[in-house]
């Protein structure tokens, strides 16, 4: 009988979003995707980049602020990296009407976003995996963005669940699981760590997950699409913009 129930639970959770997936000859063109996203919102004129500053330097914030000569564009990251400041100096320089905001802050602080102005797009490309608080920082993040919100980030596979919309706490996981959870993904080894620690992958989120607290939020998933292989065999890597619905 308890196995008839199980059986029915594990064929109702099948039904999972259906988004189109591609492969890609590597990482380089994940960052080109990335890039585009930004570029291809409609009628935008400022963005912020939240935690764009680590390896990219600026780059998906700052390509946008370029083609698309933003009025303002915005960096927010723990630490805002010299090479992304030099970046923004010659984008001032070139593009004069462009005004660009760097702060150096943690977005897992509430108050951060007490003075914020707000932008028409905000990008959280590889940050939520990272924040023990995420559902906070997105509920913040959206009350300071108007239309588009974009999320592109490792996501843990949907077939190692049950049910859908599922996400786990892997920081604190035995060092063996961890390591099987990271054949063949740029997840690199880490320090063990018994506190939360934003520097290390802390949680894997499917991409079902993401989807539905957007969808909690008031947020609607108007462009999705998953990389299937770039980050090994455990991890998918969703590319979704979510466009605030109106009510
Ligand atoms: C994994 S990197 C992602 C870099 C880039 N967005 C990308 O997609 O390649 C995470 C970045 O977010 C920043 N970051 C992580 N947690 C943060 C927090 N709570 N507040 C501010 N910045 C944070 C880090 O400093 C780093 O620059």
């Amino acid at each position: 009988m308890n196995q008839l129930i199980t059986d029915k639970i594990v064929s109702a959770g099948l039904k999972r979003s259906n988004l189109p997936r591609i492969h890609v000859a590597g990482y380089g063109d994940v960052i080109k995707l990335k890039e585009e996203i930004p570029v291809s919102l409609p009628d935008l004129s400022s963005l912020r980049d939240f935690g764009g500053c680590y390896i990219v330097h600026g780059r998906y914030l700052l390509h946008a602020a370029r083609l698309k000569s933003l009025a303002f564009a915005s960096m927010i990251d723990l630490n805002p990296l010299p090479e992304f400041l030099a970046a923004a100096d010659a984008l001032r320089a070139d593009q004069p009407r462009t005004r660009i905001e760097t702060i150096q802050g943690d977005f897992r602080n509430p108050s951060m976003f007490m003075s914020l102005k707000p932008t028409d797009a905000a990008l959280l490309y590889e940050v939520l995996l990272h924040q023990e608080n995420y559902m906070e920082v997105l509920r913040n993040v959206v009350s300071c963005t108007h239309r588009f919100v974009c999320i592109a980030q490792p996501c843990i596979r949907e077939e190692l669940f049950v049910l859908p919309s599922a996400a786990v706490l892997l920081q604190f996981y035995d060092e063996a699981l961890k390591e099987l959870l990271r054949d063949g993904s740029f997840w690199p080894k880490e320090s063990r760590t018994e506190q939360f620690n934003p520097a290390f992958w802390m949680w894997g989120h499917t991409t079902s997950h993401l989807i539905d607290i957007m969808h909690g939020l008031g947020w609607g998933l108007v462009e999705g699409t998953v990389v299937d292989n770039v980050c090994g065999r455990w991890w998918e890597y969703p590319l979704l913009v979510f466009a605030r619905q109106q009510n």
